[in-house]
Parts: structure tokens; C-alpha cells; sequence
């Protein structure tokens, strides 16, 4: 194993006086094999990858854990992770930065940072330290704790980049979440209120007050027989962060001609695990462009398949939407770091109550 040496700029070191440290491996919850939380152990020498000139190296105090975690460790996106186990999970984090490369020009040693990893990141952050790109961390809003502010990045990531990057809202549009209380859902409400939208969402009965506190204008129980039924308007805009049929077919049809109709359940990661990378890929090209036909001609509508993707601008307004505490993103349960696995079985009980967070010592 190489060494690996970085250049740790000190905060407030006169003419920017530098120290060479040396850290090799660290402690993190690792996968070594596709399966249920049982598989997940603790290991002191996980290898801590050499920094980049463009990469930050964060002292973790608090992960997020989200639903793509609990899907890589059942072995969702094994045909890129497989060759790659053991991983260690982990998109989220909130912490400290302790080293920057060379190129980093805006964070310091010593800056309380959140943030989080692409999707197809390689190493997580369920560890003591996490490697981030400068471009994936953004100043901790300081009326956050680390706790707090985990729980935030990725989730309102996605929604940014469905209803900001994607659907591109606009002032005055209309704009339905569908599976408004969860992570994303939340998040969704708050950038499309800031952007000035008209807000509504399906959501479950005990999230009925956590939506309308996010800004939803109107919500509707998920769990009612006629959930199209209930609204009375058609909106410009669904993000579907549930994905199933029925709310696909729910959602195109409350959307206005010329509407844009976004599933968080695109079919790309599905389609390479059956028949590999290459074919794979083709295919859910071809799958999604057979839907977006589809759709145009019956509905005149747009459908897309938005993935998350870190966003520097994004993840910039999403600090500012936090620190004025207009996007919160409710913790449910913490776990210590070493206890991932009960952390991952509270969350498949789906009665953590918010988001299910692990807590770092420092
Ligand atoms: N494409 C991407 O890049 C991407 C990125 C992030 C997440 N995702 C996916 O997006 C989904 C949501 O993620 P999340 O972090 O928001 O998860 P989450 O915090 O666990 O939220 C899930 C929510 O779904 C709600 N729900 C379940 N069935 C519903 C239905 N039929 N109608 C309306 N709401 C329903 C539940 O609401 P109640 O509590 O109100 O019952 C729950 O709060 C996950 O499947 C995740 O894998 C995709």
C-alpha cells in the first residue's frame, strides 16, 4: 500500500504555512459482500485513497443514511460496485475539514463543512474521514448541528436537480411531490416554494403536518381511494419520488399538455445490473426514450429519469435555504457510527420518524 500524503493548509497559519501529514487507513463500516445489515462490520484499516489536488478531506461528525445505502448494501448497482467490495457506504456527511489538496481554493483547514458523494462515488462515508470533492461541500449552516446538517445534502441534492436542473420551474408554476414527507420530498417542497411555486404533494397521514410546516399548499393521503380525485387543479410539474405504477400513472395524469413528469425510479441502474454496463446502458436508453415517446404522443408530456448529481450552485442555495431554517429535514433516530447495521434495520422498519443519522466520535 502507497502512502499517502497530502498538504494540510493550517486556518489561520501566517502566509499559509503548511504541514505534510501521513494517513493511510482509518476506521469505517464496510460491505465485504451484497446482503442484509448483518454483513456490515467495523474495520480500523480501511484504506484512505491518496487526495487529490481538487479533493477535501473531511474528519466526519455526522452521516446521513439514505435509501440508496440500504439498496447498494442489498446489491443494487452490483454490476459497478461488485468488482469494487469491499465498499464502504455513505453519500451524506457533515464534519470538519482536516486536509485540502493542492488546487482547493476556498475551503480551509479547520472550516465546518456538509456535503455529499455522486451516486456512483466508489468510497462512502461511513468512516472517520471521507474524501469529498471542493465542488460537493459547502460551509455548514452554523445554526445546524453536524447532526442535523447530514441529513440534508444528498436528498435535497436529488430534488434540486429534478425540479431546478431538470423541469427548470419557474415562478407561478404549479408543482406536485409526490411522497412529500420523506427526505426528498421535503427538501422538493422547499426549493419549489423559494422558487415561487405552487405547492402540493401526496404524502402519508403522519406527515400531513410535516409538509403543510415545509410550505405545501395542499396535501393529499397517499392511502385515499382516489388520490387523482382530490386535487382540483392540473399542475406544470410532478416529481414522483415514489415510482411505482400507480403513482406514474396517478402523476401523468394530473399533469397540464406540455407538463413535465419526473420518476426517481429511472431504470438505468436495473437495466446494467441484468446485462452488464455497455448493454445495459444501451438499453435503458432505449427503454427511457420509448417512454418519453410514449408519453408525448398520448399526454404531451415530458418524463425523465433525473438522477442525483452534485451541484455547487445547488448545493450553494440549499445551505442558504437551511441556515434560514425555510428547508429542514427532520432527524428521526442517530446511531453511533459503529452501529450502522441497527442503524439500517431502523430505517427498513420504516418507523425511524425522519431521517436516520449516524453520529461520529471525535
Ligand atoms: N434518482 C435518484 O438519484 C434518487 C436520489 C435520492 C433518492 N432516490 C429515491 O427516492 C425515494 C425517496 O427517497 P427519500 O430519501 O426521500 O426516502 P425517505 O425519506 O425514506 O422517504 C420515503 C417516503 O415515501 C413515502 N411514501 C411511501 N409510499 C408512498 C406513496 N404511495 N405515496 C406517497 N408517499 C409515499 C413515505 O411517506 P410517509 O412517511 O408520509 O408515509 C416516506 O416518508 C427512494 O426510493 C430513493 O431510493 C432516488
Amino acid at each position: 500500500m502507497s502512502e499517502v500524503l497530502f498538504l494540510a493548509l493550517r486556518r489561520w497559519g501566517a502566509s499559509a504555512k503548511s504541514d505534510i501529514r501521513t494517513l493511510t487507513t482509518c476506521r469505517a463500516v464496510v460491505l465485504p459482500r451484497f446482503g442484509g445489515p448483518e454483513v456490515l462490520q467495523v474495520r480500523d484499516d480501511s484504506i484512505l485513497p491518496d487526495l487529490g489536488a481538487s479533493d477535501v478531506l473531511v474528519r466526519t461528525h455526522a452521516v446521513g443514511v439514505n435509501p440508496l445505502d440500504m439498496r447498494m448494501r442489498e446489491g443494487y448497482g452490483r454490476s459497478l460496485f461488485e468488482p469494487l467490495l469491499p465498499l464502504v457506504l455513505g453519500r451524506d456527511v457533515s464534519g470538519e475539514v482536516t486536509a485540502v489538496g493542492s488546487n482547493v481554493r476556498q475551503l480551509l483547514v479547520g472550516d465546518q463543512v456538509f456535503g455529499a458523494l455522486h451516486p456512483t462515488a466508489t468510497r462512502g462515508t461511513y468512516s472517520d474521514y471521507a474524501i469529498l470533492g471542493e465542488e460537493q461541500l459547502a460551509p455548514k449552516p452554523e445554526s445546524l448541528s453536524h447532526t442535523d446538517a447530514a441529513a440534508i445534502p444528498f436528498a435535497s441534492l436529488t430534488a434540486w436537480r429534478a425540479l431546478r436542473s431538470t423541469a427548470k420551474i419557474q415562478k407561478g408554476q404549479k408543482v406536485l411531490i409526490m411522497g412529500g414527507g420523506g427526505a426528498v420530498g421535503l427538501a422538493a417542497i422547499a426549493l419549489a416554494k423559494a422558487a415561487g411555486c405552487y405547492v402540493a404533494c401526496t404524502c402519508g397521514k403522519r406527515s400531513m403536518e410535516k409538509v403543510k410546516e415545509a410550505g405545501a399548499e395542499e396535501a393529499v393521503d397517499y392511502t385515499s381511494p382516489n388520490v387523482k380525485g382530490e386535487f382540483q387543479d392540473r399542475f406544470d410539474v410532478v416529481l414522483d419520488t415514489i415510482g411505482v405504477p400507480e403513482t406514474e400513472t396517478t402523476g401523468i395524469s394530473l399533469l397540464l399538455r406540455g407538463g413535465q413528469y419526473m420518476t426517481l425510479q429511472g431504470q438505468t441502474v436495473t437495466f446494467t445490473d441484468k446485462y452488464g454496463l455497455i448493454v445495459g446502458g444501451a438499453a435503458a436508453a432505449v427503454a427511457l426514450l420509448q417512454k418519453q415517446m410514449q408519453y408525448k404522443q398520448s399526454h404531451g408530456i415530458d418524463y425523465w429519469w433525473p438522477i442525483m448529481r452534485t451541484d455547487a450552485e445547488g448545493l450553494e442555495e440549499i445551505c442558504r435555504l437551511a441556515s434560514d431554517g425555510r428547508l429542514k429535514i427532520p432527524v428521526g433516530l442517530t446511531f453511533p457510527l459503529e452501529m450502522a447495521a441497527e442503524a439500517h434495520r431502523a430505517r427498513d422498519s420504516k418507523n425511524a420518524g425522519g431521517k436516520v443519522v449516524l453520529k461520529v466520535d471525535v
